[in-house]
């Protein structure tokens, strides 16, 4: 999927989040313009090429002129569905670690299952602690993960429409308040297995954030080089998509 017909050379968002929360409509989305398709549950990743509509302007090409021939090529980019079923992320985590040409990641959640006690949070923050704990292992490793550092993270909170929904403010402070717990028990389970006894280098590496503190903030990941920012918005429903906002947050890190 990723190396076929030279599309390697575009810009590429990938599209990541558990599932059901709405990826591959969104993809079909941007893909058609006006309206999202019907989906099934995906199997495997897809990379759809997409245009930013008119009016988006990339951050790269603010400074060029309109007559720059270069202008169309730059907002082209590839989106990357991938499949949320638990079984089949490592598709996902494997485009984390061998990226091509990679300017952003989008984290897609369903606002509408993030209540407090709702299984839906715990098994959205239990994925993106370890989305994010793989970026950031990336930025602390190897001098071949130092090269593709600085991965901007988009937290999409999608199905604003449903009046269910968390508003976005409270869809980050809540998943901060669960990937607070995550971290514990994660830290816990390293301890009772015996991984990481006497290895303070060990443990400090399979902590997500920063080391000692009590609560997890999205902001404790700035000192890795990852920006993390939520937006809400929706794909199908509601009197029709709101999704400007990811937009614009695509258009400038293109
Ligand atoms: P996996 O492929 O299993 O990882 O799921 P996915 O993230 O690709 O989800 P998909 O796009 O298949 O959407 C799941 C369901 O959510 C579909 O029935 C969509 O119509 C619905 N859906 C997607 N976006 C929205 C939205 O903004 N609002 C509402 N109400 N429903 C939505
Ligand atoms: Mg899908």
């Amino acid at each position: 999927v990723f190396r076929s017909s030279g599309l390697t050379t575009l810009p590429s968002i990938l599209l990541i989040g558990p599932s059901g929360s709405g990826k591959t409509s969104l993809i079909t989305l941007f893909e058609r313009g006006t309206k999202a398709a019907a989906t099934h549950t995906s199997q495997t990743p897809i990379a759809v090429e997409c245009s930013l509509p008119v009016g988006a302007v990339a951050s790269s090409d603010k400074y060029r002129s309109d007559n720059d021939p270069t202008n169309q090529t730059h907002k082209k980019f590839l989106l990357i569905d991938t499949p949320g079923h638990g079984k089949l992320r490592h598709h996902a985590l494997a485009s984390l670690t061998n990226p091509q040409n990679l300017k952003g990641l989008i984290f897609l959640v369903d606002a509408a299952t993030l209540s407090a006690g709702d299984e839906g949070l715990r098994q959205t923050a239990d994925y993106l602690h370890d989305v994010l704990l793989l970026l950031q292992k990336r930025v602390t490793g190897s001098k071949a993960a130092k090269a593709m550092k600085e991965i901007p993270v988009l937290i999409a909170a999608n199905k604003m429409d449903l009046f269910i929904a968390l508003p976005a403010a409270l869809v980050k402070s809540s998943l901060e308040a669960e990937i607070t717990k995550v971290r514990t028990s994660r830290s816990k389970g390293l301890l009772d297995s015996g991984i990481g006894m006497g290895d303070a280098e060990d443990e400090k590496d399979d902590w997500l954030g920063e080391m000692g503190s009590t609560s997890f903030k999205f902001s404790q990941m700035e000192e890795f080089d990852i920006s993390v920012e939520v937006l809400g918005g929706n794909v199908v429903g509601g009197e029709g998509p709101t999704v400007d906002k990811w937009w614009k947050w695509i258009s400038e890190r293109l």
